[in-house]
């Protein structure tokens, strides 16, 4: 069984007061809907604020970006220690980080591993363009994207027998399938689509890299233009285990309305 999971991507949105107002809002919808893990994601410069306000309820913080170096003569970027220090999640490989700042599969790779090491959970984004999805070129970039992404990672070892052990391994890492031409659009994949690519690429190659039972563990997210009125439809999927929302997530009324959807 795995846990639902539910994300809320802030992106550049949102200044410390602004975080402060809307996290207050938010919380009282968000935290009843308990069976469902829920994540939020502010920009570096919210954590702490809403780090505060979130403390003692269930919900998550999680940071946009890490650097892998623990520490460092590397101007603006942020270690994995300090992410460490105020959340639990990290979001790497984002599209728009691989479009507009370059990020490549192998700094994506580093980032996994160092998030890893240091153990923060990474939600791990992958998908097509537009122009790969029309091209059928989904299962050959989806697939390089986790071949490379997620390479020596040390997950699914063998020798790790122990079943408790082998439980938490599969919640130390979190995928989001999140097709481009889906993310800001307003134009989602299809529940069915989504699923499509995880049951035939995703979890197949998971499995391949680190074992079936690795595989079934992880959970997968669905993202791009989700929100309260399609999310039902992504959450039917039988191998769709939560989304991570952009846009839909700066709404109080709309998140917990996914959140919600989520649960049943
Ligand atoms: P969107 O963004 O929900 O606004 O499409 C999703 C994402 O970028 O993670």
């Amino acid at each position: 069984m795995r846990i639902p999971l539910v994300a809320g991507n802030w992106k550049m949105f949102m200044t410390v007061a602004e975080g402060r107002h809307f996290v207050s809002e938010l919380v009282p919808g968000l935290e009843a809907i308990s069976t469902v893990e829920r994540v939020l994601c502010p920009p570096f410069t919210a954590l702490m604020a809403v780090r505060a306000l979130l403390e003692g309820t269930s919900i998550e913080l999680g940071a946009q970006d890490v650097h892998w170096e623990a520490s460092g003569a590397y101007t603006g970027e942020v270690s994995p220690l300090m992410v460490l220090e105020l959340c639990s999640h990290v979001i790497i490989g984002h599209s728009e980080r691989r479009t507009y700042f370059w990020e490549t599969d192998e700094i994506v790779n580093r980032k996994v591993r160092a998030a890893l090491h240091h153990g923060l959970i990474p939600i791990v984004c992958v998908g097509e363009t537009l122009m790969e999805h029309e091209t059928g070129r989904t299962s050959e970039v989806v697939t390089r994207q986790l071949k490379v992404g997620l390479a020596e990672l040390g997950l699914g070892a063998p020798s790790l027998e122990d079943e408790a052990l082998a439980q938490g391994e599969g919640n130390s890492l979190v995928i989001a399938y999140e097709p481009v031409w889906a993310i800001g659009t307003g134009q989602p994949a299809t529940g069915e689509g989504a699923n499509e690519v995880i049951a035939e690429i995703i979890r197949p190659t998971l499995a391949e890299m680190y074992g079936e039972q690795l595989a079934q563990q992880v959970r997968v997210l669905y993202g791009g233009s989700v929100n309260a009125g399609n999310a039902a439809e992504f959450f039917s999927q039988p191998e769709i285990d939560g989304a991570l929302v952009g846009g839909a997530s700066l709404k109080v009324d709309e998140f917990v309305s996914i959140a919600q959807a989520a649960a049943r």
